[in-house]
């Protein structure tokens, strides 16, 4: 089937062909046949790179320009929402029947928010928690959605974020029930359950633009899935590094996945040392470029030495504990081919798309604090092979499971590339994460009786898997929970928030993290400090990354929770109590004291290299961290206005300030300037500039005699500061 001879506008052919698209891939085609473009509800479950999107864009382009609707597009991740909107771009040559241009924006950020300014645009790309958040908001233009496009949504059955993407969907399709809903992934065994939910058609493909030969290695000689067998050279003492390594000779890039971000630095670090010898002189000196940027880019740490150091030979490591701006880089040079064996976590694959000649699992098994070892899902393994085979590039794909025995290699080859994914089933029962969208139903009015309520939760998936019964005991639990803490009041079976439950479903934050706030908010310690404040925000189950202890820092922190007793608003619990009732136990306590010992050490303006030594804490986790306390600290001020803390509301906005920049209090000011972060700051302070008036006083030279002040800088800061105040 040709683009051109589709039932849709012209203007939307052209611009489709003109970017190179003419006939359409055969789950395309199908998804066409079944009717998609007479605004069919579909669930499209098809392998990676098999085309998905466009057919999404199709649908979205369609009921745009013939009926002046909006749509949304949901996704997991920032990431991939930037990706798309990369991708959607091109489209906003497109002419409305109104006469103007298309318009497409990408939101992501804020979740205390309506972000009425969206309401102009005609395709919201969004992640699926903004969405959730400015459902709960009332967002006004949410009800002219008419077409609702959900990626990925395997993510359905993960037991931390399904439950937002399954209520967002439900609250949708309550909202616009004639919208069309199209939900798209490459692992998803039950696509006629999940349609039926939707109403729609469930297509299932197999079909990939590069073919995907899926094996098992052992005693040098991968066995593939086709009875076909190759035999690997033994170079080093690892197998994985010796498949790289042949793959690499026949010109094709590879990607390593491990199960830690240990084992990630360390096999980039073992392929740069035998790429050292391998690589030619004009590819080392773009490597060399790019390690340059590496250190030049954000703070200079211990990490991203280690990772310029591996780039300079053509490998590298990816992993969240990496500053975004070098795991962008990382993701681009290995793009544009210059990496050439990239060894990465897991998280890479639930990222943006980066498609390698063949894909090795180093490990099938994670380590997990409950289970201790647990092997993956064939879900998480198909994900992790799909991404073999980069289109244009490669003839096949090669995804490579390593085995230790023969044994292990004949049960790994039945038990991942053999089968399917486990089917998708419903988190929503799950009673950490049901609380919330109980709460934020009642809040946003899509229920206003218990009747309602159970009726609304009878229309998500859960309620299409298991009976309603299971559903309905937990939130039978969860309503009295939030009406003993006063976030909602139940009369004659009428269910209403209180300003509190409505600002608790608006603030995104767990109706337990509130009540933790709110109680902390009256029981203060002797001596309210930055350490009261950040113990505060740590001990809500809504902070993350948790840190865990390393070694003998256990006792350090607990002498650091002594030192600081009488600032502490949850006191140490004793091991011998904790043993026997549901209090925080002493493992808890401490991994929440290293949080605040890591953030309050942060606001002293210790230095990102400074904490990986003293804390072994990651930058990417540090960033996430701050981010989620200040998030937190945000919320807690909400919270302390609703309860009149008025003391508070002074507090808790420097704090904030500190937290997001790394600063001590005396730097606000200057951070407030654009290019101005915590190190320029510290420097201009330094130099005597201690305010903005100080700095409008001074001329250019002496602003560029500070240290890390360039010209160009110091021009751009004289500027700032005088459009804000010009000159009478
Ligand atoms: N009909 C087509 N002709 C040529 N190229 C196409 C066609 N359809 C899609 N593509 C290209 O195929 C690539 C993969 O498409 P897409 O991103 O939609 O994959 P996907 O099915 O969403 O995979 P994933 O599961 O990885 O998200 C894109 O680069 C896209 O431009
Ligand atoms: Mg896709």
């Amino acid at each position: 089937m040709k683009i051109n001879e589709l039932d849709i506008p012209e203007q939307i052919k052209r611009i489709i062909v003109q970017h190179g698209y003419n006939q359409l891939y055969p789950p395309q085609e199908e998804a066409i046949t079944a009717g998609v473009l007479n605004r069919k509800n579909l669930v499209l479950a098809s392998p990676t790179a098999s085309g998905k999107t466009l057919i999404a864009e199709l649908c979205i382009l369609k009921n745009i320009l013939e009926n002046d609707t909006k749509s949304i597009y949901l996704t997991p991740l920032r990431a991939l929402a930037n990706e798309k909107y990369e991708e959607f771009k091109k489209y906003r040559e497109l002419t409305k029947s109104n006469g103007d241009k298309l318009e497409i924006s990408v939101s992501t950020g804020d979740y205390d928010s309506t972000d009425e300014w969206l309401g102009k645009y005609d395709i919201i790309i969004s992640t699926n928690e903004k969405a959730d958040s400015l459902l709960r908001h009332k967002a006004p233009w949410m009800q002219q959605i008419d077409t609702i496009v959900a990626d990925e949504i395997h993510l359905l059955t993960d037991q931390g974020r399904g439950p937002t993407l399954e209520v967002t969907l439900t609250k949708l399709m309550k909202l616009n029930p004639n919208a069309q809903f199209l939900l798209l992934s490459a692992t998803v065994k039950n696509a006629d359950e999940i349609s039926k939910w939707i109403k729609g058609i469930p297509i299932t493909t197999d079909w990939r633009p590069v073919p995907l030969r899926e094996g098992v290695f052992y005693d040098g000689e991968i066995q593939f899935k086709d009875g076909s067998a190759r035999r690997i050279l033994t170079e080093t003492k690892k197998p994985v590094i010796d498949i790289a390594l042949d793959i690499l000779k026949q010109g094709g890039q590879v990607l390593i996945f491990t199960q830690t971000r240990r084992d990630a630095v360390s096999y980039g670090k073992n392929i740069s040392k035998v790429l050292s010898r391998k690589i030619s002189k004009s590819l080392e000196k773009d490597l060399k470029t790019i390690a340059d940027k590496i250190l030049t880019s954000g703070e200079r740490t211990g990490l991203s030495e280690i990772l310029a150091e591996q780039v300079k030979f053509g490998a590298a490591f990816h992993h969240a504990g990496l500053d975004a701006s070098h795991r962008r880089l990382i993701e681009e040079s290995f793009k544009d081919g210059k990496i050439k064996i990239l060894s990465a976590t897991p998280t890479l694959a639930a990222g943006v798309n980066l498609p390698a000649r063949a894909v090795l699992i180093s490990n099938f098994r994670r380590y997990d604090p409950e289970s201790w070892s647990e092997e993956i899902s064939v879900l998480e393994y198909k994900q992790l092979a799909g991404r073999a085979g980069r289109p244009q590039y490669d003839k096949a794909g090669e995804s490579i499971l390593i085995a230790k025995t023969s044994v292990e290699q004949e049960r790994l080859m039945e038990k991942y590339v053999c089968s399917e994914p486990e089917k998708i089933w419903s988190k929503l029962s799950i009673e950490n994460v049901l609380r919330p969208h109980v709460l934020s139903t009642i809040a946003t009015g899509f229920a206003y009786t218990e009747e309602d309520l159970y009726d609304f939760f009878s229309q998500t998936f859960h309620a299409q898997q298991h009976d309603l019964k299971m559903l309905k005991s937990k939130v039978g639990k969860i309503l009295r929970f939030l009406f003993n803490e006063e976030m909602i009041t139940m009369e004659s079976r009428k269910l209403l928030a209180t300003p509190f439950g409505h600002r608790v479903s608006e603030l995104y934050i767990d109706p337990v993290s509130a009540v933790i706030i709110r109680d902390g908010l009256y029981n203060r310690p002797d001596k309210l400090t930055e350490v009261s404040i950040l113990q505060l925000v740590s001990h809500t189950p809504d902070l993350s990354p948790k840190l865990y202890p390393r070694g003998k820092e256990s006792e350090q922190l607990i002498a650091y929770a002594s030192e600081h007793s009488n600032e502490l608003i949850f006191k140490q619990p004793d091991p011998w109590n904790s043993m026997y009732s549901y209090e925080q136990n002493l493992d808890d306590f401490i991994s929440e004291i290293k949080c605040v010992a890591v953030m309050n050490d942060w606001i002293q303006e210790i230095t990102e290299n400074d904490l990986l030594g003293k804390y072994k804490v990651e930058p990417g986790d540090l960033l996430r961290l701050t981010q989620t306390a200040e998030w937190l600290i945000f919320a807690s001020n909400q919270l302390a206005r609703l309860f009149q803390h008025k003391d508070l509301m002074i507090k808790f906005p420097i704090l904030r300030r500190r937290i997001q920049y790394g600063i001590k209090e005396e730097l606000i000011e200057l951070v407030g300037l654009q290019g101005i972060g915590r190190i320029r700051a510290r420097m201009l302070h330094n130099a005597g500039f201690h305010k903005i008036a100080d700095i409008r006083k001074a001329n250019l030279q002496s602003l560029v005699s500070v240290p890390t002040i360039g010209s160009t800088l110091a021009k751009n800061i004289k500027k700032q500061i005088e459009d804000k105040n010009p000159a009478k």
